[in-house]
């Protein structure tokens, strides 16, 4: 087998990609590991930019997403009940659209399926070698028998536990890491939404998230030690530690009911630098992770994506090797910003065990010097709707 663009892991990234180089006739396999269903059952984010709303449209898989999705012109924070909206539509003019990962893979999976576009799933031992040298090719084993397929570039879009950037060698790559003592247990649950918007709420027993898939469909998240095993959450214990964290006239309006899916995410921030080793680029969660509380880590995912798709269009197409130099650099900058107000969030928002009462009313000082300027929610508005 050859292709011109292995690309290794089938989550968003490895899809948008494939779809991107596709519509530009730039040839390419997609390796991934599990099977569509499991892609599929991950629930994981739910808020698209403005940037991706507009890549999804490019790529000609917008329009379920305009029917579904949710336009949401701002976000509730909430710090020990006490409200702060952060109006995006009157502070800055823009909007996010609330419609989950799940959906999004599944209108990339399902125009891929339209153009009989090559997908390898449940590929085991997947190995890439050579990346450095002249015949760069990746290997697994498909139902017990092995197959290597030849290719000019290799995408790592694998994700975080992913093989690509685990091969480099440990002296080509730095990376930088924050793992954080708590993380979030999440709950879907098939009820209309507790409020409109999106709430974010600091509470002293730990940050809780009020989000939504649907008009009919709930998104609920708590902060739990990094360790918590989900076994120790019933329905209901969930549902009275999520009350408790919420401003009372909330909590008396929270719909519950026997929840769908339940599970514990680990909070940590992450970069891989550089993200380009000879033929073999890093895209998405295989290359950096946010903490989930700006929202930022499939919209960072799909800007890598779009970059390194015009990059390698430029060189197949043009010759051209300015894009694929330039790749690594010129994400990292994002990267950055995305991380610094990620963790902002994260910081403002969760309650930190080490940092004690002196902590927390600096948190609170936060909140009250964002409650009272206006330059302060424009710049949390301007990072969560896009990175400026
Ligand atoms: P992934 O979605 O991780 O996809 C990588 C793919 O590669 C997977 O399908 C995997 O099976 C495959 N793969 C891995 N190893 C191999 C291999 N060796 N060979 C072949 N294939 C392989 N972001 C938010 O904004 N909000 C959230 O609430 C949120 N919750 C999250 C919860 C969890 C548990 C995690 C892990 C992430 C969460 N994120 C969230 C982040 C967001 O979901 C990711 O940024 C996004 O999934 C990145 O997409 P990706 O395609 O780069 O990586
Ligand atoms: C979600 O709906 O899963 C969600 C929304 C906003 C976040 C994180 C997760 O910041």
């Amino acid at each position: 087998m050859r292709t011109q663009v292995a690309i290794i892991g089938g989550g968003p990234s490895g899809l948008m990609l494939g779809r991107l180089l596709e519509q530009a006739g730039v040839d390419a396999v997609i390796i991934e590991r599990k099977s569509p269903d499991y892609v599929l059952g991950r629930i994981r984010a739910g808020v698209l930019e403005q940037g991706t709303i507009d890549l999804l449209d490019a790529a000609g898989v917008g329009a379920r997403m305009h029917e579904e999705g949710l336009i949401h012109t701002g976000v509730d924070l909430a710090f020990d009940g006490e409200m702060l909206n952060i109006n995006f539509d009157k502070l800055i003019g823009k909007h996010v659209m609330v419609y989950g990962q799940t959906e999004v893979t599944r209108d990339l999976m399902a125009a891929r399926q339209r153009t009989g576009s090559k997908t390898i799933y449940e590929a085991d031992d997947v190995a890439i070698h050579d990346f450095d040298g002249a015949r760069p090719r990746v290997t697994f084993t498909k139902d017990g028998v092995s197959h290597m397929l030849e290719c000019d570039v290799i995408a790592g879009c694998d994700g975080y536990h992913g093989v690509c950037r685990a091969s480099v060698p440990e002296n080509a790559v730095t990376t930088f890491e924050r793992v954080y003592p708590f993380g979030w247990l999440g709950v879907l649950v098939e009820q209309p939404p507790v409020a409109e918007e999106l709430i974010y709420a600091h509470h002293a027993r730990g940050f809780a998230l009020c989000s939504m898939r649907s008009n009919t469909r709930s998104r609920y998240y708590v902060q739990v030690p990094g360790d918590e095993d989900v076994k120790n959450w019933s329905d209901e214990r969930f549902w009275d530690e999520l009350r408790a964290r919420l401003n009372p006239a909330i909590a008396e309006a929270l719909k519950t009911g026997p929840s769908i899916e339940k599970s514990v995410a680990p909070l940590r921030s992450f970069v891989a630098e550089p993200l380009r080793f000879g033929s073999l680029f890093l895209a998405g969660d295989a290359a950096h992770i946010v903490p989930p509380t700006g929202a930022k880590g499939l919209n960072l995912a799909m800007s890598d994506v779009k970059a390194l798709a015009e990059a390698l269009i430029e060189r197949f197409l043009e010759g051209s090797a300015a894009g694929v130099d330039s790749y690594s650099p010129t994400v990292l900058q994002r990267i950055w910003k995305a991380e610094r107000f990620s963790w902002w969030m994260t910081s403002l928002l969760h309650t930190f065990p080490e940092t004690g009462n002196f902590g927390r009313r600096i948190q609170r000082a936060e909140f009250d010097y964002l409650g009272g300027s206006v330059a302060a929610q424009q710049s949390l508005a301007e990072n969560y709707v896009g990175l400026p």
